[in-house]
C-alpha cells in the first residue's frame, strides 16, 4: 500500500514538473517570437535605451538603499530583455544578474558589453534548466530561464531588484509566484525599484503593459506580503507612447521573522 501511494505521489510530481515546463515552453515561445520581429528591426515595444533613464533608475536606487552605505550592489534585473540598465549599473562597478526566458534577448545583452564575446562563458544546456552566461569581469551573470522557476541558488542573494516592465507584462494569474520568487532572492532590507506603466484608458484596457498602481504593487498576494511601500517616484521620464506614462516605485523587504 504504502509503496502504491510513493509511486502515485511520483506520479503526480513527473506530471506537475511537465506541466511548468510546458507553460515555460509556451511563455518562450510567444516573447521569443516577439524578439524575432525587434531584433529583425520591428517596433521597438517597451525598450528605452536612453541612459539618461538608467541613471535616473540607479540614483533613485542608491538614494533609496541607506544599508548598502555606497558599497558596490548585488543588483538582480528579472524579465531584463536587453535592457541597458545592467551594462549601466555594471559599468558602475556593481555586481549584476539578470534573467530573461529568450536566450536571443540575452544575446543582444551581451553585445551591449562590447563585440568581443570571448569575455562570456557558459554553462547548461540550454534547456529546461536554461545556460548561465557569465562575464569575465565575475561582475555580470545572465541566466536563460523562467523567471517563476525555483532557485534555491539565488535565495537572500541581492542587495536590490531593478523591475523595468516586468511585473506590468506577466500575465496576472502569474503575479503571486513572481512576488514569490523575487521576496526570496532578495535580502532582508533589500530595495526593490519598480518601472510600470500607467494608462489613460486605465485597469480595464488590459495588457500587456498592464495598468499598474501601486495598490496592484500592494496586494497582499503580490508584493504587499512581504515588501513595505517605501514612496511613489511618479512619472520618472517622459515616453514615446500614447495615452501611457512611465511611473516609478520603491518597496523595501521586510526583515524575514
Ligand atoms: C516587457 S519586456 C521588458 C524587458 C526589460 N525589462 C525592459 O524593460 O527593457 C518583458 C521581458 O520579459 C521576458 N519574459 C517574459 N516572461 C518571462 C518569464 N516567465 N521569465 C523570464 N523572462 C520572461 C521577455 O522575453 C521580455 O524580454
Amino acid at each position: 500500500m504504502q509503496a502504491r501511494l510513493v509511486l502515485f505521489a511520483a506520479t503526480l510530481l513527473i506530471i506537475n514538473t511537465n506541466i511548468i515546463y510546458a507553460q515555460s515552453f509556451v511563455i518562450m515561445a510567444s516573447w521569443a517570437q516577439t524578439w524575432a520581429d525587434i531584433l529583425n528591426g520591428g517596433p521597438k515595444r517597451w525598450k528605452v535605451d536612453d541612459v539618461d533613464a538608467k541613471r535616473a533608475a540607479l540614483s533613485h536606487i542608491v538614494q533609496h538603499s541607506p544599508n548598502v552605505d555606497g558599497r558596490p550592489m548585488r543588483i538582480l534585473c528579472p524579465l531584463a530583455g536587453d535592457d541597458p540598465f545592467v551594462h549601466y549599473a555594471w559599468g558602475q562597478g556593481h555586481d549584476v544578474t539578470a534573467i530573461d526566458i529568450v536566450p536571443d534577448a540575452l544575446r543582444a545583452m551581451r553585445g551591449l558589453f562590447g563585440h568581443d564575446m570571448d569575455e562570456w562563458s557558459s554553462e547548461g544546456d540550454g534547456g529546461n534548466s536554461g545556460a548561465v552566461w557569465k562575464h569575465k569581469s565575475g561582475r555580470a551573470t545572465l541566466l536563460e530561464g523562467d523567471i517563476l522557476s525555483n532557485r534555491p541558488e539565488l535565495l537572500r542573494s541581492f542587495d536590490v531588484i531593478y523591475d523595468k516592465d516586468s511585473f506590468g507584462a506577466l500575465a496576472l494569474d502569474d503575479r503571486p509566484k513572481f512576488c514569490e520568487r523575487i521576496s526570496e532572492f532578495v535580502k532582508d532590507g533589500g530595495t526593490l525599484y519598480v518601472e510600470v506603466k500607467i494608462k489613460d484608458e486605465g485597469r480595464e484596457s488590459g495588457g500587456p503593459p498592464y495598468h499598474v498602481e501601486k495598490e496592484d504593487l500592494m496586494e497582499p498576494t503580490n508584493f504587499g506580503g512581504c515588501f513595505e511601500y517605501v514612496c511613489s517616484l511618479g512619472e520618472v521620464y517622459c515616453l514615446n507612447m500614447g495615452g501611457m506614462k512611465q511611473t516609478g516605485h520603491v518597496l523595501r523587504r521586510a526583515p524575514r521573522r
